[in-house]
């Protein structure tokens, strides 16, 4: 994150002597990024959490790959799934991955957590697409709601509670730090008058987490494929100050404020977040081009060097028929994408759009999962060819 926050008490100066009622020193921990240039918070626990009880047997945790899959673009809806699994993690269907990122939906029906868990080398950004509630973590409170990107780093321990289903989510996995994109903000990380949205848009945890003494607790940790079980004989989130620059946050995609202009923007104007190799861009409701004569579709476009995401969350998608809410498509790069016939003529003229969508784009190609297979529209590659509304069996990808 790029501004100071603080909860808690704190020493006065860091790595001093700072004590607890009975006389002992809490327990100072730095959690920092990119060796010790990134971001970094410092913690100070009840308990030194080093303090490990006991280590479980390691559950395997990896998506799998799927085989054949031919290059086209793809379609896969997933509006009909209610429920993808019990608990947050067992929900977790990740939809398509490469070695920068990893895309998944999440549709828990369970509203609590019995474990918390960390993404050990991954941070994570979940989009909630349905439900609210509240994120617990080492770092605090941070209450949610439809519309909210929550962006948590890597290793911060946590739990969700949702307060009422359906529950759908969108999980974004980065192998690299998760920023807001670099030109929008100035020397000292404070973002620009240009940037679409501003720190007063970025909700920060804004009260620490009461916890009892003693039991046992698990945290699950995702790394290397597996969820290792870590037992310890106290409360993760025993932490009673921190202060610094790595915490979760909150954004709405409803805090984004569209750029716009006489003819049509590139989708970098959409962009919200930033890591290696990938971008997440939010669309949301906004003005059209209001050049007299203004195509405001999308023209037909090549994505030479990069895979294309769209995330369907709301409203009517004017490029694409067939689309709904919670579909992903997905354009490779390779070979060229546009409107769906017919509605290059019927945007002339149209004022605004109401739609909302995440997307992503990656700079090296996406892998779809064998979990992805089961939502894939098999008439999607060809659904541009008006004369083959339904192709033959022949035409499908897997053939
Ligand atoms: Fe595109």
């Amino acid at each position: 994150m790029a501004y100071y926050h603080k909860l808690g008490n704190i020493p006065h100066k860091r790595h001093t002597q700072f004590r607890q009622p009975d006389g002992s020193l809490y327990a100072e921990q730095l959690v920092g990024t990119l060796g010790f240039s990134g971001v970094s918070s410092l913690l100070y626990h009840i308990n030194p959490p080093t303090r490990i009880a006991r280590i479980g047997e390691p559950v395997p945790y990896a998506p799998k790959v799927a085989a054949g899959i031919k290059l086209a673009p793809h379609h896969l809806r997933t509006l009909d799934v209610k429920t993808t699994g019990t608990d947050y993690l067992s929900a977790r269907k990740t939809m398509m991955l490469n070695n920068d990122v990893a895309i998944s939906i999440c549709n828990p029906s369970e509203l609590e957590m019995s474990y918390s868990y960390k993404n050990g080398q991954a941070d994570e950004v979940v989009f909630v697409h349905e439900g609210s509630g509240v994120l617990l973590s080492q770092m605090g409170k941070l209450e949610f709601r439809e519309g909210d990107y929550i962006v948590i780093p890597r290793t911060i321990i946590h739990q969700f509670k949702f307060n009422e289903g359906p529950v759908r989510l969108l999980v974004i996995e980065s192998f690299s730090p998760i920023e807001t994109p670099r030109r929008y903000r100035n020397h000292f990380g404070q973002l620009l008058e240009h940037s679409p949205f501003c720190e007063r848009d970025i909700r920060a945890p804004h009260e620490l987490i009461e916890f009892e003494a003693g039991g046992e607790h698990l945290v699950q940790i995702k790394k290397d494929g597996m969820l290792h079980q870590y037992h310890y004989e106290f409360s993760p989130f025993d932490v009673v100050g921190w202060d610094g620059y790595f915490y979760p946050y909150a954004f709405s995609i409803y805090d984004f404020e569209p750029i716009t202009g006489r003819v049509h923007q590139p989708p970098p104007v959409h962009q919200n977040f930033e890591a290696h190799n990938f971008v997440i861009c939010s669309f949301v409701p906004r003005l059209f081009d209001y050049h007299p004569e203004a195509i405001p579709a999308p023209y037909n476009h090549s994505n030479v060097d990069s895979d294309e995401v769209l995330y369907y969350v709301a409203g009517d998608f004017m490029s694409r028929k067939g689309v709904d809410r919670a579909s992903f498509t997905v354009h490779p790069g390779g070979i060229p994408h546009g409107p769906h016939p017919g509605t290059v003529e019927a945007s002339i003229g149209k004022k605004e759009t109401h739609e909302y969508a995440v997307m992503i784009d990656t700079f090296k190609p996406l892998h779809l999962t064998e979990e992805a297979v089961a939502y894939m529209d098999k008439n999607y590659p060809m659904s541009w060819n008006e004369n083959h509304p339904n192709p033959p069996r022949s035409a499908d990808m897997f053939d």
